[in-house]
């Protein structure tokens, strides 16, 4: 189960699943630096001594037009394919909570569990931008926030940090921005406030509810926030405020007008396969395929055919050595 709208209103049991490759689905980078125009900032994307996307190439994506892309990961292997494929940003979410860890809620995710995850993630990753999430409660303070998100950097080897909340963070994004520390904000369903919205419900329906989200996009963007996600909130309202903004929104269960959109890795590969919520679409069947293949391994060691000779070892010497013994 992921934190994202998990158990959430908008649940609508049996949306269809579609299978496809994210490899067709996904831009390169590279082959977005060759489409436009050179992004301004130190190094256009792809050209840097690492090629690493950055937070200005983000802004820039926005300005073009170019939607952006973004996934959860929380190991090395997956970091490589999702690397590979071009995703754009790479968010070690305190979703691995509910997948890694089996949990209903993100609450119980600490800065040691982000910063291993990250440090993991951070090995497979040479090109895609990294943001470690700022876990319960390790941010109550801007003085608690910087010195857990300085871990995240220093540590976890994150290239940015993303916290939940509205205008009553800005003074916490402020001091982070202002210690060199990039901040995503969080705003709309929030999973960590779970307890507090009375379940993982769509936010920002009614008149004061919506008013209230576009001051907290304006108070996030004000304090120095590079891009904000946009949790489960009605499409209108992400495109209202995506259109407001001058930072990329990134969406996930808010329609499609936002700048990008993120899913949790898992849901996206259909690694759970029960998990059908309206906001995910499934681009693979991977949890019915690693069924398979266990199940075929099994029967295959019950039966002998497998390890073949082809997956075994010899030894040649052994039969210079019985030549020797019998000669
Ligand atoms: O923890 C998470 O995975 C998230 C997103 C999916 C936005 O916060």
């Amino acid at each position: 189960m992921t934190a994202a709208l998990r158990g959430s209103d908008a649940a609508a049991p049996g949306a269809a699943a579609t299978s496809g490759s994210i490899s067709a689905s996904c831009a390169p980078i590279s082959a977005i630096a060759k489409a436009g125009a050179r992004p301004r900032g130190i190094y256009a994307l792809g050209d840097g001594p690492s090629g690493r996307l950055r937070v200005t190439h983000l802004r820039d994506m926005k300005r073009r037009g170019q939607r952006i892309s973004a996934v959860t990961c929380y190991d090395a292997t997956f970091a490589r394919l999702v690397d590979t494929a071009g995703i754009e940003i790479v968010l070690v979410g305190d979703s691995l909570g509910n997948v890694i860890q089996g949990h209903d809620t993100t609450l119980p995710v600490t800065v040691d569990h982000i910063v291993y995850h990250c440090a993991a993630v951070a090995r497979g990753l040479p090109r895609a931008h990294l943001i470690a999430d700022m876990p319960f409660m390790s941010y109550r303070n801007a003085d608690l926030a910087l010195q857990n998100a300085g871990r995240m950097l220093a540590e976890g080897q994150a290239h940015a940090v993303k916290l939940e909340g509205g205008a009553e963070m800005a003074p916490t994004v402020g001091a982070l921005v202002a210690a060199g520390i990039p901040v995503m904000g969080h705003i709309g369903l929030t999973p960590q406030s779970v307890h507090a919205m009375g379940g993982h419900r769509i936010q920002g329906r009614g008149r004061a509810a919506r008013e209230r989200l576009l001051d907290d996009a304006h108070a996030l963007q004000d304090a120095g926030a590079y891009a904000i996600v946009l949790e489960g909130i009605p499409a209108a309202l992400a495109q209202e405020i995506t259109d407001l903004l001058e930072i990329p929104t990134i969406g996930i269960g808010a329609g499609a007008g936002c700048d990008g959109q993120i899913l949790v890795l898992y849901d996206l590969l259909g690694l759970n396969p029960e998990f059908q919520p309206k906001f995910v679409k499934k681009f693979a069947k991977l949890g019915e395929e690693v069924v398979q293949a266990l199940a075929t391994f099994r029967s295959e060691t019950q039966s002998g055919a497998f390890p073949s000779a082809a997956h075994s070892y010899s030894d040649p010497s052994a039969a210079t050595e019985a030549a020797g013994t019998h000669g």
